[in-house]
């Protein structure tokens, strides 16, 4: 049996409000054990239990692991020079990920892998412990098939996005190319998918198309989820909920309506403060959501051309700075709001029989990641009760 005790923890965050204060379940001078890659045990650092392996925590600060519910992960190239144009004045379309496609389809799957492999590395030491990953630069049968093989041997939350953008070689006939979505390209990236997505939004896919996809995906058993209202506010919010997606993500744009019905609903609301950021746009205000009562994660959207980062400490500061947050809000919705979003239970939280992912932070407060910007405050991640 392998055993880790964690002591002299000067703030744990749970995630449970019945072993602590707060929506955080905030317990002080605490303890946690871990045994066998689960939580066993978790109380004041007193009365803690002996264990094989025991480390000092010194009065710093624990919390879940990052659950990231949202990256492009399976990708070639980048798109360095796109992003130095917007920055001197053009503006964000769907259209650069054609780009990426090309970049894609031209790459051999051991290029795809390691590109993908080092994008989970840089997460995983930034403490994202659970990661969602979507395929959507492939667009054809054989490259959305091998995307999917390959984020599978890298997480179980695989989404297929075949649905990402219409491909040229569809141009002004999308209908057939959502056909195509729907039948064989479906058929054979289920067996590497547990989510289906579709890009719903101007320049990419309408509702009318999108609810074709996923009602498809759905007979095939996967779960829906969905990027909406990134460029512009729409009908796909209604479709979502219509649906009972897991998540709507981006949400740049949204109404009275669209709060009223996810209030209404248990489709968590995903906000993705990375692509406001890296797309120089408004970032929408998280308290009109949270105050309607809708459960809100915030995600990195990993992907080369909107936001090519996977720092979740970064989209904590982003999301309390620009989307008004605080930070007790924006490390629930980058810890177990993620965990909602992708329907999992044994994440996100450190409750006994939780999975043992958790992190150490340098600093005695999570109030850090969003007090101090920029700068590494992780200092030791652990995976499954090991440290990597
Ligand atoms: O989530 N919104 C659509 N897809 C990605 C962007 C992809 C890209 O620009 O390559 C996103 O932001
Ligand atoms: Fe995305």
């Amino acid at each position: 049996m392998s055993q880790i005790l964690v002591k002299n923890i000067g703030l744990l965050v749970t995630n449970n409000p019945s072993l602590g204060s707060t929506q955080l379940g905030i317990l002080k001078n605490a303890a946690l054990l871990a045994e066998n890659g689960q939580i066993t045990w978790v109380g004041d650092s007193q009365s803690a239990p002996t264990a094989q392996n025991v480390i000092d925590a010194d009065g710093k600060c624990v919390i879940p692991g990052f659950v990231d519910s949202h990256t492009h992960l399976i990708f070639a190239g980048d798109r360095s020079n796109e992003f130095s144009a917007r920055m001197a004045g053009q503006s964000y379309a769907a259209g650069g990920i054609a780009d990426t496609v090309t970049k894609t389809r031209a790459a051999t799957d051991d290029d795809l892998l390691a590109n993908a492999n080092r994008l989970i590395h840089e997460s995983l030491h930034s403490g994202t412990t659970t990661i969602e990953i979507k395929s959507g630069y492939g667009l054809t049968v054989i490259d959305e098939e091998r995307s999917l093989k390959i984020a599978k041997q890298l997480t179980p939350e695989t989404t297929f996005l075949g649905a990402h953008v219409v491909p040229s070689e569809f141009k002004a006939k999308s209908n057939d190319y959502v056909d195509l979505v729907c039948g064989q390209m479906l058929n054979q990236a289920k067996p590497y998918a547990k989510w289906i997505d579709v890009f719903c939004d101007r320049g990419a896919f309408t509702p009318e198309q999108g609810r074709k996809i996923l009602t498809a995906g759905i007979a095939a058993g996967l779960k829906p989820r969905i990027h909406a209202n990134q460029l512009e506010q729409g009908d796909a919010v209604a479709l979502a909920v219509e649906l009972g997606c897991a998540s709507v993500d981006h949400l740049t744009y949204f109404n009275q309506s669209d709060i009223e019905k996810l209030a209404n609903s248990k489709t968590v609301a995903t906000l993705l403060p990375g692509a406001e950021f890296s797309t120089r746009s408004k970032y929408p205000d998280a308290r009109k959501l949270i105050d309607a009562g809708i459960t809100v994660a915030i995600a990195s959207d990993c992907n080369p051309g909107s936001s090519y980062t996977t720092s979740m400490p970064l989209m904590i500061a982003l999301a309390v700075r620009e989307m008004f947050f605080t930070p007790e809000q924006a490390l629930w919705s980058a810890t177990k709001g993620g965990a909602l979003a992708l329907q999992r239970e044994d994440v996100g939280h450190l409750s006994i029989g939780a999975k043992a992912d958790f992190v150490i932070l340098r600093e005695s407060s999570y109030i850090h990641l969003a007090y101090r910007p920029g700068v590494n405050l992780v200092e030791q991640v652990f995976l499954h009760g090991k440290s990597i």
